[in-house]
């Protein structure tokens, strides 16, 4: 088991001497050891009270909570701030903390800024919009399974599917044109690392946002039915939104619809391939669907360490106080896996009754796109599973190499055959 650096006992003060700097001392981020489960230190955490301090990179410290209703009852406390100019925010990648203050993503505003931008785009997220995508998501996934298939095998269900799959997705919601299906996996295996310098994280977005700025003059010349035609003709026109502001917005959401399903969508489906009865359940009912989305969702928590937080007053939870002006991590993947909140959390159960995980995160900033990446996982399993019916993997679990330094959890290839 990791040891994590409690440092100054739960609910100490950031200014009290602090043992976790000693040399040695382990650091936040853990990493997995098995893909599908969170890092082994996060049992000792919640059993330990739940608030942890540790040493997180750049020299800094965070209170971790690692249980359910902490996790929720902090990030839905009106002094939890997604704000990252505050020096305390805890950012784990070192460029992270000065590109998200220079740029302003509204994941990383406090209301009412965040409240004014959510707004505009909520509605491009809703169910009955995201039911219309449908089809077409299907002609994708369907697409990118008939590329899986041409490939020689082992093929990479990451680059050869899941990659080519979430892009396609993104820039038609987006009308973003597809010219180059690897320019999105590089520019976020830039920005979302971290070891990427503040440097090398802004001359990837610079890419990326010298993209959107030639399609915003295209749109507000010729717009068409798109997410950035609709943000360009309406709150760009109206002066509700300056262009620099609209270029973060619309690059936050690109960037975090890519990545999550990117890794979401092969962890997903190896999980499957190594629990075959849930796999066969699935094959026999297939109404079995959305819960099992649901329940993969909740055990792989790949979003783990996204809800980063400083709190503006003390915070109370149950192992004590997040102290004012502290920063703390709330731990997606900890909470998806507290006893008290889902019983024998470790365990795979497509049709485990309780649904009030946190994988999409809590409160004001929960996912926008959660409408969007619950459909597109689903159809990208179901079709893979349809039409690829003797796929399995070609490697040992142990032996896949881990996105550990990367903001979204996942696994940087998953070689199948059938
Ligand atoms: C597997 C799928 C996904 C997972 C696990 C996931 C996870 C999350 C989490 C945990 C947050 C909260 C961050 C925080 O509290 O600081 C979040 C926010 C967000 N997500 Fe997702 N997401 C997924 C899919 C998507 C998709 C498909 C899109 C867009 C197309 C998207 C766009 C966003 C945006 C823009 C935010 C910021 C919302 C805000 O701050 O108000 N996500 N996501």
């Amino acid at each position: 088991m990791t040891e994590i650096p409690t440092g100054a006992p739960t609910g100490a003060r950031a200014d009290e001497p602090d043992p976790a700097q000693a040399p040695g001392a382990a650091a936040f981020p853990l990493t997995r050891g098995c893909p599908f489960t969170p890092p082994e230190g996060y049992r000792a955490m919640r059993e330990e009270g739940g608030l942890t301090r540790a040493a997180i990179p750049g020299g800094k410290h965070a209170w971790l909570l690692t249980r359910h209703d902490d996790v929720r009852a902090a990030l839905a406390h009106p002094a939890a701030s997604s704000d990252a100019r505050h020096p305390a925010f805890p950012a784990l990648g070192d460029g992270e903390q000065a590109v998200a203050a220079e740029l302003r993503p509204f994941i990383r505003m406090d209301p009412p800024d965040h409240t004014r931008v959510r707004r505009m785009l909520v509605g491009e997220f809703t169910v009955k919009r995201v039911r219309a995508m449908r089809p077409a998501i299907e002609e994708i996934c369907a697409e990118q399974v008939d590329h899986l298939l041409a490939q020689p095998t082992p093929a990479d269900l990451v680059g050869e599917y899941a990659n080519r799959v979430s892009t396609t997705v993104i820039c038609r919601l987006l009308g973003v044109p597809l010219a180059d299906l690897e320019f999105f996996r590089r520019i976020t295996s830039v920005s979302g690392a971290r070891g990427s310098t503040e440097a090398e994280v802004t001359a990837a977005l610079g890419e990326l946002f010298g993209l959107i700025d030639r399609l915003i003059d295209e749109k507000a010349a010729q717009p068409r039915d798109d997410l950035i035609s609709r943000l360009v003709t309406g709150p760009l026109a109206r002066g509700e939104i300056t262009r620099q502001s609209l270029l973060s917005q619309i690059g936050i959401t690109l960037n975090a619809g890519h990545e999550t399903s990117r890794n979401m969508i092969p962890l997903a489906a190896l999980a499957l391939l190594h629990h075959p009865d849930q796999l066969d359940r699935l094959r026999a009912d297939p109404e079995l669907w959305p819960g099992a989305v649901e329940e993969l969702l909740r055990y792989l928590s790949v979003a783990d360490v996204i809800p980063l937080r400083v709190a503006r007053e003390d915070i109370p939870v149950s192992g004590g106080v997040i102290p004012a002006g502290d920063g703390f991590i709330a731990l997606l993947a900890g909470a998806d896996h507290d006893p008290e909140a889902f019983p024998e959390p470790e365990r795979l159960d497509i049709t485990r009754p309780q649904r009030n995980h946190v994988a999409f995160g809590y409160g004001a900033h929960q996912c926008v796109g959660q409408n969007l990446g619950r459909v597109e996982i689903e159809i990208a399993l179901r079709t893979l599973f349809d039409r690829v019916p003797t796929l399995r993997p070609a490697a040992a679990l142990a032996d896949l190499p881990t996105r550990s330094a990367s903001a979204i959890f996942g696994l940087d290839e998953v070689p199948v055959t059938w």
